[in-house]
């Protein structure tokens, strides 16, 4: 007979398989099967995990605030320290950085340029690497480390690289890292060559960077790192965690993310319908995406959707007309044909969400107007705070509910662009599909000014400022 399980974790570890989420297939394979797409039927895939019973989840919120001050690295990182939640069992050979625990920042500022009473942002650009990926990296390395895998790979438009290049060389793993040449920014680049991660700089966009790595997967020595691995998506759904912990267990109307490659969205739908199942909240929160205008496939289906029928039985196409040239200065979510689309989909609807896109010209305003809030982030980020804008504007989000808005990546993760837009020379260039190059005129611009060096010059400069 099976060993009962003596703990909680062991209890939900033991019962968690890998899923295929196409209904008609709904196949089942063990969580050491290195699989990223159903062998069966080709969909995609996610961890089931085994949940705690009802009764017992009562006690969790206790539990899991009560680690946030122990002194074990388990406890100490925002993702392990909700490990009854995650398909890893007790005593997981765990790599951390001590990820996640992140701030949720009141945005006064930005509320109002959004037309909100109150406005919180759930700052990810506060992980160790400087943005969300490091709590799923987190989860897929630690497996990579379960599997006894050597080499660990990603396609990445900078930080799932960066990230995975940090957790690799944590663990003593080799990353190897799939870059769009001249499409990153150079920061991001310089964290995966500073965590020794090995650099292919190809000649393509990042959706031909991810048709490699579907390719490379096959082969039996390599791991995959992005988010067709369903263990990064356990990671990454703890923020969900975090967040409802932070609003002390009751759901926000409103939380807004941005869409890329859609895992993310993915993620959080994930990590809020499990609490709603276990009990923990009592409803969803809306969850909406929000994407850059030229690299917006998700949007433009979800406009097609017939959405006069209930979320559950709206039907999705087997396929997603992608992007052929996604075209935004938020190279990270310069993405074209998002894998994840149809679990980050699947989750919008449940909860009642939308998906929408904003122009470069709201991005890079919406961006200035977090940084004024003293906060910052980079340009991806932002695209939630103008969409936030948007969605009020349409009278769809009200201006008293409660909303929560997730920044992906820290502002210093693209200083390039910060510094062009408020010296009034960010642009976008002509577009392959000739689309005309586009100046980005910054609303909320602050460029430096040429002073002498004189007591009187600064002051009289203060005095003009002021
Ligand atoms: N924000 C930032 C800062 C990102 O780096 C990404 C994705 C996203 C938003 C979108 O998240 O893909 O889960 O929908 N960056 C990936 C990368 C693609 O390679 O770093 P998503």
């Amino acid at each position: 007979m099976a060993k009962k399980p003596t703990s909680v974790a062991e209890w939900a570890a033991s019962g968690a398989v890998q899923r295929c989420i196409e209904p008609g297939c709904a196949g089942a394979f063990d969580l050491n099967e290195r699989i990223y797409v159903c062998p069966r039927c080709g969909g995609s895939i996610e961890v089931e995990c085994r949940l705690p019973a009802p009764r017992a989840a009562r006690l969790l919120p206790k539990l899991w605030a009560a680690r946030a001050a122990s002194p074990d690295p388990c406890d100490l990182s925002g993702v392990w320290r909700f490990r009854e939640m995650l398909p890893f069992g007790e005593e997981p050979p765990f790599v951390t950085l001590f990820e996640g625990n992140t701030p949720l920042y009141h945005a006064p500022r930005s509320a109002q340029y959004c037309g909100l009473a109150d406005l919180r942002l759930k700052h990810q650009g506060m992980n160790p690497t400087g943005s969300f990926k490091d709590t799923g990296m987190s989860a897929a390395v630690t497996q990579a480390v379960v599997l006894g895998a050597r080499t660990i790979v990603c396609a990445s438009t900078g930080n799932t690289a960066a990230s995975l290049a940090a957790y690799a060389g944590r663990a003593r793993l080799n990353a190897a890292i799939l870059l769009p040449r001249g499409q990153i920014s150079a920061a991001k680049l310089a964290q995966s060559l500073d965590y020794g991660a090995s650099v292919c700089e190809i000649d393509g966009n990042f959706d031909d960077a991810m048709r490699l790595i579907r390719e490379l997967g096959e082969d039996p020595s390599i791991y995959v790192a992005n988010s067709i691995n369903p263990f990064r998506i356990e990671g990454q759904k703890t923020v969900a965690f975090e967040i409802m912990e932070q609003c002390l267990w009751q759901a926000p109307d409103h939380v807004v993310v941005p869409g890329g490659n859609m895992g993310n969205s993915t993620a959080l739908g994930k990590g809020f319908q499990e609490l709603l199942e276990l009990g923990l909240i009592s409803r969803l929160p809306k969850l909406s995406v929000i994407q850059a205008e030229g690299a917006a496939p998700v949007a433009s289906l979800f406009a097609s959707l017939d959405r006069r029928r209930r979320p559950a039985e709206t039907r999705l196409p087997e396929r997603m007309a992608p992007v052929e040239h996604p075209r935004t200065l938020a190279t990270a979510i310069k993405i074209g044909a998002p894998v994840s689309w149809k679990k980050a989909l699947r989750s919008v609807l449940r909860s009642g969400g939308r998906v929408i896109a904003v122009s470069e010209q709201e991005i890079a305003d919406a961006k200035a107007m977090i940084g004024r809030d003293g906060i910052g982030c980079e340009p991806a980020s932002a695209t939630t705070v103008a969409g936030m804008k948007k969605l009020v504007a349409e009278g769809y989000i009200k201006r008293k509910e409660s909303v929560i808005g997730v920044l992906t990546g820290h502002m210093l993760k693209d200083p390039d662009y910060t510094s062009r837009y408020h010296q009034g020379t960010l642009s976008l260039d002509a577009g392959a599909n000739g689309s005309p190059a586009q100046a980005i005129q910054g609303a909320f611009r602050n460029a430096p000014a040429r002073v002498a060096a004189t007591k009187a010059a600064v002051l009289e400069f203060l005095e003009r400022r002021l």
